[in-house]
């Protein structure tokens, strides 16, 4: 089985290592294990994980493509440095950037070229001295001459860790830390996003195509952290802002109302899906139901967690399976569904929503239409201000094939200036006939459509010019 190890040699990481943790309910698929010295540490319950003592530093395990091996910290990396008297080199990987510390005066003997990397240098660095392999150094003469030659799998080794310091604090989101002696990743508990890099180890050992032979493989970490621009990852943090207009109150309460004039069973058991920072959710838990809810993005769960009140959060994508079973009501809302691009994922979710719903039960989801797509996202450019940096939001509807693209830069404040971020959001604009046509075919029955006009049943005698009259359309659809 896959596994993911993270070691730590701190006792106060064992709850952040669990914190970080806490979305991945993959243990058939994948297993995750914290090797800690401490017992004490071993006390701690989490459903996920695996809790591993260590009496023998010597036995830590080897990283291996089914295998992907985390400190917790620099900190624990360092301890263990010190216990094992090993040199403590630090590997950063960023997108367009690789730099290598070399620390100490022992030489650096992982030959880099064996994992087709180019180890470079500035002239004058006493790294050259410390590179095991020195006639495999390319010398630049200065830091701007090593950027304009820079080439994908270039590694700048250096023993200047001020200088190194000064480039990863530019860019601090998007450095990943590495310990090549080792083929650790470093997990940052302390003070980074641990769940992205976890999420990206996930993708790494379940998803991709291509095994990655080992984490030197800076173009298998450039993929991976492509992949990891994905939609709601940095955006999570101003969800909630950039959605203060929505009155949700009025959501659900269209939803309760629909529920009751379209199902006769008593509503207790509800699943949302792709319920983001919860805002849907957390109402039906506050009205006293028994609400579960699940994304695909950790950084907009970590947001809703983060909420005094809220449903119980697991991570998952539309398409999986789905752990529940007999809910009365199933739940997609604010346009989730046009996430999914392809019609062959919606009969997917069809399915999947069609186990867990009791009979009787309703699935409601929304759409955006191709309205909403030309009136409001067909070319925009928009500039918003937060209190931690500014963001531009740029939007372009692709009518001929139906696709929606925003792309979202954010250059966030810090104290040398602003670090950029990015990610894309993609969604698929479906006709209405197409989805009466994908939902024909499924286990579910449709028996309205409304815009947010709640009383008004579209389906089947008003359909005609709908996706052009309408911004938003709700599909109720029926477990018989
Ligand atoms: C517009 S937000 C809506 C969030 C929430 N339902 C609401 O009403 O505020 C879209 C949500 O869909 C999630 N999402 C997009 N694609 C997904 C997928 N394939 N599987 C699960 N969630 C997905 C995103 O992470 C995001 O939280």
């Amino acid at each position: 089985m896959p596994k993911i190890s993270i070691v730590t040699f701190l006792s106060e990481e064992v709850p952040l290592i669990i914190n970080a943790c806490e979305f991945f309910p993959i243990k058939k698929e994948l297993e995750l294990e914290i090797i800690c010295p401490y017992e004490d540490t071993l006390k701690y319950k989490a459903d996920n994980l695996h809790l591993t003592g260590l009496n023998n530093f010597a036995a830590l395990p080897v990283p291996t493509p089914q295998n992907i091996c985390f400190f917790a910290s620099p900190a624990s990396f360092l301890y263990y440095c010190k216990q094992e008297n090993i040199n403590s080199s630090l590997l950063y990987v960023h997108p367009d950037l690789a730099v290598l510390e070399l620390k100490g005066n022992r030489p650096f003997l992982t030959d880099l070229a064996a994992y087709d990397l180019r180890p470079c240098v500035l002239e004058g660095d006493p790294a050259e001295n410390l590179y095991d392999k020195k006639e495999e150094l390319i010398y630049f003469e200065d830091f701007p001459q090593f950027i304009e030659g820079k080439k994908p799998n270039n590694v700048l080794i250096s023993t200047n860790f001020r200088f190194v310091e000064i480039l990863v604090n530019i860019d601090n989101e998007n450095w990943e830390l590495f310990h090549p002696e080792l083929n650790y990743r470093n997990l940052c508990v302390t003070n980074g996003k641990p769940y992205n890099l976890l999420l990206c180890a996930q993708k790494q050992l379940l998803n991709m195509s291509r095994p990655l032979d080992d984490i030197y493989d800076l173009a298998g970490v450039r993929f991976c952290k492509k992949n990891n621009t994905s939609a709601y990852s940095f955006f999570a943090e101003h969800y909630d802002d950039y959605m203060a207009q929505v009155d949700y109150t009025l959501w659900v309460n269209n939803v309760l109302n629909w529920f009751k004039k379209y199902s006769s069973l008593q509503l207790s058991k509800i699943l949302e899906l792709a319920c983001g920072t919860a805002n849907v959710s957390i109402q039906l838990v506050q009205k006293g139901y028994n609400v579960t809810a699940c994304d695909n993005s950790i950084d907009m769960l970590k947001a809703a967690a983060n909420k005094p009140v809220k449903p119980k959060l697991y991570y998952a994508a539309l398409t999986d399976p789905i752990p529940d079973n007999n809910c009365q009501l199933v739940l997609c809302m604010f346009d989730s569904i046009n996430y999914l691009t392809q019609t062959k994922q919606i009969a997917v979710l069809l399915k999947e929503v069609s186990l867990a719903l009791a009979t009787g039960g309703l699935f409601i989801f929304d759409i955006s239409t191709w309205e909403n797509s030309i009136d409001n996202f067909a070319h925009l450019c928009d500039l918003h201000r937060y209190n931690d940096g500014l963001m531009v939001h740029q939007a372009y509807f692709n009518s001929a094939q139906l696709i929606q693209l925003s792309t979202l830069h954010f250059f966030k404040k810090n104290p040398l200036g602003y670090s950029y971020q990015f990610e894309q959001h993609q969604q698929r604009v479906y006709y209405s006939y197409e989805l009466i046509e994908i939902i024909h075919n499924s286990p579910l029955k449709l028996i309205a459509i409304h815009s947010s006009d709640i009383t008004k049943n579209l389906y089947p005698r008003h359909l005609t010019g709908i996706d052009v009259k309408f911004s938003r359309l709700f599909f109720i659809l029926q477990k018989e």
